[in-house]
């Protein structure tokens, strides 16, 4: 199984948006069972939230399931379990190079990373933006890529 994590500050806005949208590529490209995806926060103050109300709402026009999502803070033990740790930002990363690791990832870095045309490399944050559409979009775009990079790293079609 190949996991893939996402993760941005507050786990209700961009990472989980990354977790169903990929979920969604997953089933529509036939891998489900070969590769695993989640989404955690940096920051603690939404454990246990559902996704942000423009999270949802975006998900829910473009038919998208987040059934059951639910708000987690990142643990020591997601950076042996997940070969991908994918951000949404600089500051994700510089959190998460500070972090209580149990080991070292195959690849840890920012969604966009994988879309190198793009002029913006970090997602923007639509807690503050409230541009849950431009959010959307960037984060489409990085996961069919992503999607498409580790097919290639691993052999799956
Ligand atoms: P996210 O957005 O990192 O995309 O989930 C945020 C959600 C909540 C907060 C900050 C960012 N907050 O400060 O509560």
């Amino acid at each position: 199984m190949i996991n893939v994590l996402f993760v941005c500050l507050g786990n209700i806005c961009r990472s989980p948006m990354a977790e169903a949208v990929f979920r969604h590529l997953i089933k529509e490209q036939n891998l489900i069972g070969k590769i695993n995806v989640d989404s955690a926060g940096t920051g603690d103050w939404h454990i246990g939230h559902p996704p942000h109300e423009g999270t949802q709402k975006i998900l829910k026009d473009k038919k998208i399931s987040f059934e059951g999502m639910k708000a987690r803070q990142v643990l020591p033990s997601d950076f042996v379990d997940y070969q991908y740790i994918i951000a949404m930002d600089n500051s994700n990363i510089s959190n998460l190079e500070k972090w209580e690791k149990q080991g070292e990832p195959q690849f840890i870095g920012r969604l966009l990373d994988f879309v190198p045309e793009s002029k913006i490399q970090e997602v923007p944050d639509p807690y503050f933006t409230g541009n849950f559409d431009e959010t959307y979009e960037l984060i489409l775009k990085g996961c069919k890529n992503l999607l498409e990079k580790i097919n290639e790293d691993y052999n799956l079609n």
